[in-house]
């Protein structure tokens, strides 16, 4: 049995597999409908979401499964300072999969070491959003043709923002990617990828602070949101926040075959009016995200039932003697989860949390 927490934990074959699923679903609905029959799908939402929640509910009733869950924090035992460990381990005893969203990066990972069914991460805290990379990429491979040989500036907050991360992941290991990263100096892309991804795979990237500038040579514009939520400063958030828009006159220097995704919500980094530009994707982009978590719940629902034992982890290269920094970790609020880090880079002695990958 197998949860998604980190897209990396999909190899490629796997990823081209679900998109060809999620083409084959959007060709053959009717072939779908009754697949997860008597299946229950937990949506476990500790922190606010549209798309993410109600794609992966309406997901599971298109499979002819059904759905429970709830919301918000105060809506579940969290608010009396339930373990998110506990909680899944409760959970396993009520549906056969989770999906789980929770503002500390790491907590859907501890849910999926207790539970008994799979967990799928719908995002942790400024980590990661495998899922709406799902979505990317469906989207990316109908809209483009193809998922090699593109060029993809990713712009906006690169720092906080986990679908950010989640791609940069799974493009880099599609051939003749290349990568412009378009932010503030104060929100450029964190260590954990920048490292572990970009640098130790060789992937050509640029960082560059001006859209105007970058945007003629991308086959892909991804732009985000400047995620409040995650600002310590809230002065700080005010003097970033209208760092990039995107507005007809930008699109004109862009290719044509140029397509622009967000994985939503915008709040003014898009321009309403570049909505009826045949190249704005992030409309599609939502409704395939839908498709993709149908494909995925199959793969995990199918692997669960033949085998239904929690995939091991390796133990033997984990490390017990560091203690995490990042206040938004789950390590940091539940006092009773082991400290736990791994070597990423012997070379330069770099050691990451296991839950949360930041330096230790
Ligand atoms: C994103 C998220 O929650 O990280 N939204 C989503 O899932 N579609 C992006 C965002 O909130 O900015």
């Amino acid at each position: 049995m197998r949860s998604l927490n980190s897209i990396l934990e999909l190899s490629v074959e796997e990823l081209d597999q679900l998109i060809a699923t999620a083409k084959d679903i959007i060709a053959h609905p009717e072939a779908y409908q009754d697949k997860c029959a008597h299946k229950k799908l937990a949506t476990l939402f500790f922190e606010p979401s549209t798309r993410t929640r109600l794609s992966f509910e309406a997901a599971m009733l298109e499979l002819g499964g059904s759905v429970l869950g709830f919301s918000e924090a105060a809506s579940s035992s969290a608010s009396k300072g339930e373990s998110v460990a506990d909680t899944a381990k409760i959970i396993s005893c009520y549906a056969d999969i989770i999906a789980m969203r929770h503002p500390k990066e790491g907590a859907p990972y501890v849910a999926s070491r207790a539970a008994t069914i799979p967990v799928i991460n719908a995002g942790d805290g400024g980590h990661n959003h495998p899922t709406q990379t799902l979505a990317d990429l469906l989207t990316i491979s109908r809209e483009m043709g193809r998922l090699e040989n593109l060029t993809i500036g990713v712009c906006g907050d690169l720092k906080y923002g986990r679908t950010v991360h989640s791609l940069i992941e799974a493009m880099s290991r599609y051939p003749g990617t290349k990568f412009v990263l378009i932010s503030p100096k104060e929100l450029k892309i964190p260590g954990f990828i920048r490292y572990n991804v970009l640098e130790r795979n060789r992937i050509p990237y640029t960082e560059v602070s001006s859209l105007e500038e970058a945007i003629h040579e991308l086959d892909v514009l991804y732009m985000t949101r400047i995620q409040r939520e995650r600002f310590d400063d809230p002065w700080e958030y005010e003097r970033l926040k209208d760092s990039y828009i995107l507005n007809t006159d930008k699109m004109h220097l862009a290719k044509e075959r140029m397509c622009v995704l967000h994985p939503l919500p915008r709040v003014n980094e898009i321009s309403v009016k570049v909505d009826d530009d045949p190249r704005a994707a992030y409309f599609r982009q939502a409704l395939n995200g839908k498709y993709m978590r149908m494909a995925l719940i199959l793969k995990l629902l199918e692997e669960a039932e033949r085998d239904p034992v929690r995939e091991a982890i390796d133990t033997e290269s984990l490390e017990y003697d560091r203690v995490c920094r990042n206040p938004k970790c789950i390590s940091q609020v539940e006092q009773e989860l082991p400290q736990l880090f791994r070597c990423t880079d012997r070379a330069a002695d770099i050691h990451r949390c296991i839950y949360c990958e930041q330096r230790g």
